[in-house]
C-alpha cells in the first residue's frame, strides 16, 4: 500500500528543492557554478533566514538539519564550524548535499530516512533545524516529537513551517477553489491537494504552539515573502504586514 509519505518522497525526488532555480538552469547539475547559482537565488529570495538562524553563533555545536533538500542552509552550519548531521526523505537530497559539501571540502554524516523516526539516540544534538519541512510528512507531530527527543536538555530547535493565514493560501483558494466555482473549499483543502507534494499543511500561531507543546519559550513568527507579494503592484506590496507572510519562524528549547 502506498502511504502518503511515499508520495511525499516520490515528489521530491524528482528534484531537490530550489534547484530548478532560473539563475541555476545555465549550468550542469552539480558544478561549483550550479550550486552557486542555486545559493544566490535562495538568499535573494529569503534573505532573513541568516538573521534568524544566525549560523555562526552555534559554532563548535552538534547541528541536526531534518529535511536537508540541495544543502543550502546545510553547507551554512558547516561554514559556520559546527558538527554537521543531516537527514532527508529522498536519495537525491542526500547525495545532493553530500556533493555539495564534499565540493567545499566540508563533511556531514548525512541519511536518508523519514524524520518520523530519527535514528539517533535520546539527548544527541545541541540543536536542531529544520526550514519548510514539516509541515509535507504525514504525521509533523512524529517528526516534532522525534525532535525534541533527540535534542539535548536545554537544546535548541530552529525552523520554519508555512503560515496558513498568508497571502500565498488566499491566492491558492481563489485560483483553486472561487474562480472554479467552489467557494466552500477550505484553505486546508486546497494546500493539501495544490502545494507541492500531496498532504501539505499549513498551521495559525494557536497549532503552532500546541505541536511544540512539550518545548519551553516557544516563539513562532510569520514572515512576509516574495511568494506572498509577487501578483501585487509595488506600493501595495509594500503595504502588507508580516502578519500575511507565508512563512513562519518557530523558536524553541528543550
Ligand atoms: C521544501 S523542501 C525544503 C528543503 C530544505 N530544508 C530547504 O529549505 O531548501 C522539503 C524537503 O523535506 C523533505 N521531507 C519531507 N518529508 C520528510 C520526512 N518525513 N522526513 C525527512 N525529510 C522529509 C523532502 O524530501 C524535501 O527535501
Amino acid at each position: 500500500m502506498t502511504t502518503l509519505n511515499d508520495q511525499v518522497r516520490a515528489f521530491w525526488e524528482a528534484g531537490a528543492c530550489g534547484t530548478d532555480a532560473e539563475l541555476a538552469r545555465p549550468f550542469e547539475k552539480g558544478s561549483r557554478e550550479w550550486f552557486e547559482a542555486i545559493e544566490e537565488n535562495r538568499y535573494r529570495l529569503e534573505p532573513f533566514i541568516h538573521g534568524f538562524v544566525q549560523f555562526t553563533r552555534h559554532r563548535g555545536k552538534k547541528i541536526l538539519e531534518v529535511g536537508v533538500g540541495a544543502g543550502t542552509d546545510h553547507l551554512q552550519w558547516a561554514r559556520a564550524g559546527c558538527e554537521c548531521f543531516g537527514v532527508d526523505l529522498t536519495k537525491e537530497a542526500i547525495d545532493t548535499t553530500a556533493a555539495r559539501l564534499r565540493l567545499y571540502g566540508f563533511h556531514s554524516t548525512l541519511q536518508r530516512v523519514d524524520a518520523e523516526h530519527l535514528p539517533f539516540p535520546d539527548e544527541s544534538f545541541d540543536l536542531v533545524y529544520s526550514w519548510g519541512v514539516i509541515h509535507h510528512s504525514e504525521r509533523p507531530e512524529a517528526i516534532v516529537a522525534e525532535i525534541h527527543r533527540v535534542l539535548r536538555p536545554g537544546g535548541l530547535f530552529l525552523g520554519m513551517l508555512y503560515n496558513r493565514r498568508a497571502l500565498v493560501t488566499l491566492e491558492l483558494w481563489v485560483r483553486h477553489a472561487l474562480l472554479v466555482g467552489r467557494p466552500w473549499r477550505s484553505f486546508r483543502d486546497v494546500l493539501w491537494h495544490h502545494l507541492e507534494s500531496i498532504g501539505t499543511k499549513a498551521y495559525t500561531g494557536a497549532e503552532i504552539a500546541r505541536l511544540f507543546e512539550r518545548f519551553t519559550a516557544v516563539e513562532s513568527t510569520p514572515i512576509l515573502t516574495p511568494y506572498d507579494t509577487r501578483r501585487l503592484p509595488r506600493p501595495i506590496a509594500a503595504m502588507m504586514p508580516d502578519t500575511v507572510g507565508f512563512f513562519r519562524t518557530v523558536r524553541a528549547t528543550k
